[in-house]
């Protein structure tokens, strides 16, 4: 499909006042199937008319032709084979690509991942044999290896999930939160635009609000980040800005909320407490454990960025909440129930420094593109923690090693003996 919608050609252009008109010249049949029609769809046809070779096809728009979403981005907006997907590794960039190649089939996913501590090859396996993903391993923010990928791939978009993604892990040792969420956007961002990448979206986050003790955050908010985690992913989405506005690179960024399911590095609270309730292990709420947050379930995030990405308006922020706010003792308590475990489990322990209160979102302008998240967190939560209880072979394995030593210093003096 994509291969014919490049072979449309705008012939002649022209602004009314209201409406633009474009006369298209395509080889594509006017008929049913993958023609014309299809391509436009969004627009509308005022005439049309066949030569020997090749159908002519005047449109009516009420988009402007000029910069922008105009009629020229909604011709080209399916101009797009080749993703490349940083951090696709991880846990939301992997299920990004698993439910990607199952409902784009025209589409390549290309991943770039460090294989940090959090990127973990397992995650794709379901996709590994799939001709339409291929993975390289490396760093966003080594510029030669993204030009040689951009190149030999010939990438036509860049979706960036790659980030240091753990705020606990961002207070004990910042810096590779600088040099990946801020100088790796930056790299990619400078690549793209110097080779010509028509999309670049970057997967942010809710947290460069910062805490909010009633009501939403909206798009126009100020950025008030409070841990170093929040600063870099606010400084990466600030050269994204940047790169719209300065040199035209069509961008989106999509801020989701706190999100879960399966695959999900067993260092953020979900995963972690599941886990280590499964082995009778205490839980280590932090503070009084009444802090909110606004679940996401990982496939409703994937879509987002989908979303964002194809039909999304350059320059354009995006809040993805899945609205279900919920106290973290309260989530607590449903996975213990959940698995059959006493609350005897809980342990209230020493809080996380700057520690926000409260994250909720306006979603509003994402849904009206065409978005909805699953609304019952209690039921994917139900079958987060199933998938949990029988895919131990995924995460007793990272359970090791690295993961020990960062669960001891972070851990270490809050449980005592317990840890
Ligand atoms: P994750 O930690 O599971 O995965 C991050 C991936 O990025 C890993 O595979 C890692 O190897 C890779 N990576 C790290 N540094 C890299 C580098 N320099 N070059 C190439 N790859 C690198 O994170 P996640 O939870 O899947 O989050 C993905 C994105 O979504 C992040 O940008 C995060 O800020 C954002 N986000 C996450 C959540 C959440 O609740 N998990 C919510 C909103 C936004
Ligand atoms: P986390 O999963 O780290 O996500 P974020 O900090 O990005 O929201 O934490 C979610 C909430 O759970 C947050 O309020 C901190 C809290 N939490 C605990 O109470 N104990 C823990 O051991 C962890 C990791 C988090």
């Amino acid at each position: 499909m994509r291969d014919t919608i490049l072979s449309l050609s705008l012939k002649a252009k022209r602004e009314r006042k209201t409406h633009s008109v474009v006369v298209v010249l395509s080889p594509l049949p006017l008929g049913e199937g993958p023609g014309v029609r299809d391509t436009i769809r969004p627009l509308s046809l005022m005439a049309r008319g066949e030569r020997k070779t090749h159908s002519v096809v005047v449109v009516l728009s009420p988009l402007p032709l000029g910069e922008g979403p105009g009629v020229r981005d909604v011709l080209e907006r399916w101009d797009m084979k080749n993703i490349l997907v940083t951090g696709g590794a991880g846990f939301i960039g992997s299920a990004y690509v698993r439910n990607m190649i199952a409902r784009r089939p025209d589409e390549r996913y290309i991943v770039l991942d460090k294989l940090t501590y959090a990127g973990n090859l397992d995650n794709l396996k379901p996709v590994q044999n799939s001709p339409q993903y291929r993975f390289y391993q490396g760093d966003i923010a080594d510029r030669e290896t993204v030009h040689a990928i951009i190149e030999q791939e010939s990438i036509d978009a860049i979706v960036n999930f790659a980030a240091d993604s753990h705020v606990d892990r961002s207070i004990l040792e910042p810096d590779a939160f600088i040099r990946t969420d801020v100088f790796g956007v930056y790299v990619l961002l400078e690549t793209a635009r110097a080779m010509g990448v028509k999309r670049f979206h970057q997967v942010s986050t809710d947290e460069v609000y910062g805490s909010i003790p009633e009501g939403k955050f909206r798009e126009g908010d100020p950025l008030e980040p409070n841990s170093p985690y929040a600063a870099s992913k606010a400084g990466g989405e600030l050269l994204v800005r940047a790169y719209h506005v300065t040199y035209g690179l069509h961008t989106t960024v999509t801020r989701g909320s706190n999100t879960f399911g399966p695959y999900q590095y067993p260092e953020k609270v979900l995963p972690l407490f599941v886990t280590e309730a499964i082995d009778d292990r205490p839980l280590p709420v932090y503070g009084d454990g009444m802090q909110v947050r606004d679940w996401l379930y990982v496939d409703d995030h994937a879509d987002a960025v989908d979303l964002a990405l194809h039909k999304g308006a350059p320059g354009e922020v995006y809040n993805v909440g899945g609205d279900q706010e919920r106290h973290n003792i309260d989530v607590t308590r449903l996975i213990l129930q959940l698995l059959g475990k006493p609350e005897t489990l809980i342990r209230h322990v020493e809080d996380r420094p700057g520690h926000d209160r409260r994250y909720a979102l306006d979603s509003s302008k994402i849904r009206a593109l065409g978005w909805s998240p699953a609304q019952d967190f209690e039921a994917r939560l139900a079958e987060t923690v199933r998938w949990y209880q029988t895919n131990e072979w995924w995460w007793r394995k990272i359970k090791t090693g690295e993961y020990m030593q960062y669960f001891k210093k972070q851990y270490g003096a809050r449980l005592g003996a317990e840890s």
